[in-house]
């Protein structure tokens, strides 16, 4: 399967239209220094109101699934029932569209835009946004299900807990370092009641967006080695292992996990129809260096010096717009990694997002990436593991979190000024991949 991803926030503008309410990104993005360009998501690309001209981008590219979120605010604006039938409606609309252009809708029902409403009282801290995100998915696929068969729950957890709970650089702006892993707990255990509740309105083909990458250690030295299994573990087991094994994978993180954790984990550990992987680079991890250094600082995050472990740059590798290191074949890397660790206890496996910022519109930077993990993720499959769909991340540029407007990670160039769309030459590369690789498949 073929397909290209994008989210609500970073794309739909229209914050206040058919009655939806502030996420706690439109909040954040609204406060002085959180955006680096001090861009804002009330236009984004006005998808909202050219969501036509978009579907046709996606059928003009030749995708077979259109990966999207929604917005929960349009469709609780209260965090809670009742539903807000107009927000829904725009859902209903894009829906019937891309079904029209035979492009197959693959919603992520949460992709980090939590409504205010539920943050002001506690956010993924506190247990019940776990059962408001249950009914918010019942909700959607009541209306949505008899048109949508392939759902994604939730859009990388680890990375709203890091940089939202966590550090703080991502809304809603919290700097609790390791007091923030309940909001990981909560977030799975909302995944797994939400699996239970799409089931129940009959889909059967239901995943999970979760991001992962090799965690490279910056030397053989025993401590590297060790802050570099650590960061594994948070960054890459912490969210796979409860969703596949139905466990944590260490005692000390079920220990700080609120709640009656061992049954949680058996909502947690619902089977699912396949496993959303989302990869961008490896990481490499090293042990803390001095408090009096400050942390590291990497990909503009700086890790503060009190985390056990600290973000090397990975070297010798060309580099995107955001300074991120190109290595494809940590993807090849990765999912072989998971097949041997995980076994039959690995659905078939989607590639949710892959993909790289670079400016202009002529990028044969973008089409070398693409091109390069195209042929890792080709060699993961010879060597046997089972991949059913790639998505690339992503459509349209757009507004990239805490970076705004300055990175580009689209197909299709936007000018923010205007709101045209231009495809650039990556898209008509990846048109003709798609068309070449789908007439070789007969
Ligand atoms: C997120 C996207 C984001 C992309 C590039 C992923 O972590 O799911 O929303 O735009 O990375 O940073």
């Amino acid at each position: 399967m073929w397909g290209v991803s994008t989210s609500a926030q970073q794309i739909e503008g229209a914050p206040r239209e058919a009655g939806r309410t502030p996420s706690t990104w439109d909040v954040f993005a609204a406060e002085a220094g959180r955006i680096k360009d001090g861009g804002d998501p009330s236009v984004a690309c006005d998808h909202y109101h050219r969501y036509r001209e978009d579907v046709a981008l996606l059928a003009g590219l030749g995708v077979g699934a259109y990966r999207f979120s929604l917005s929960w605010t349009r469709v609780h604006p209260d965090g809670r029932g009742p539903v807000n039938e107009p927000g829904l409606d725009f859902y209903d609309r894009l829906v019937d569209e891309l079904c029209a252009a035979d492009v197959r809708p693959v919603p992520t029902l949460f992709h980090w835009d939590t409504p205010l409403a539920l943050e002001e009282r506690g956010g993924w801290l506190v247990r019940d946004t776990a059962h408001r995100f249950a009914a918010y998915a019942d909700a959607v696929a009541e209306r949505l299900g008899d048109r949508v068969d392939m759902w994604i729950t939730i859009n990388e957890p680890a990375e709203l807990t890091l940089l939202g709970y966590g550090l703080g650089e991502h809304a809603p702006g919290k700097r609790l370092l390791f007091d923030a892993l309940p909001a990981a707990h909560h977030q799975l255990l909302g995944h797994g009641l939400a699996v239970q509740a799409l089931r129940a309105r009959g889909a059967h083909s239901i995943g999970i967006a979760n991001s992962h990458g090799p965690t490279w250690a910056a030397s053989d030295a025993a401590a590297d080695r060790a802050a570099a299994g650590l960061y594994d573990l948070l960054l890459n087991r912490l969210f796979a292992e409860p969703v596949l094994l139905g466990r944590y994978p260490d005692q000390g993180l079920a220990d700080a996990m609120p709640g009656p954790v061992a049954e949680d984990l058996k909502i947690i550990a619902e089977p699912l129809d396949w496993y959303g992987v989302n990869y961008y680079q490896p990481t490499l991890v090293g042990a803390p260096g001095p408090a009096a250094d400050g942390g590291s600082a990497y990909a503009g995050i700086t890790i503060p010096a009190e985390l056990p472990f600290s973000l090397k740059e990975i070297e010798g590798r060309p580099r995107t717009a955001f300074g991120w290191p190109v290595v494809p074949e940590g993807l090849t890397e990765l999912l072989t990694a998971f097949r041997d660790r995980y076994g039959d206890r690995l659905p078939p496996v989607h590639i949710t997002e892959n993909g790289c910022s670079y400016d202009g519109i002529a990028d044969q930077a973008r089409i070398d990436f693409l091109d390069g993990h195209l042929r890792a993720l080709h060699r993961a499959m010879e060597a046997g593991v089972d991949v059913r769909g790639y998505f690339v991340w992503s459509l349209l540029d757009n507004f990239e979190w805490a970076e705004g407007y300055a990175q580009r990670f689209g197909l299709v160039h936007v000018d923010y000024a205007t709101l045209a769309r231009t495809p650039k030459d990556s898209y008509h590369w990846l048109r003709d991949a798609i068309r070449a690789n789908s007439r070789a498949r007969g």
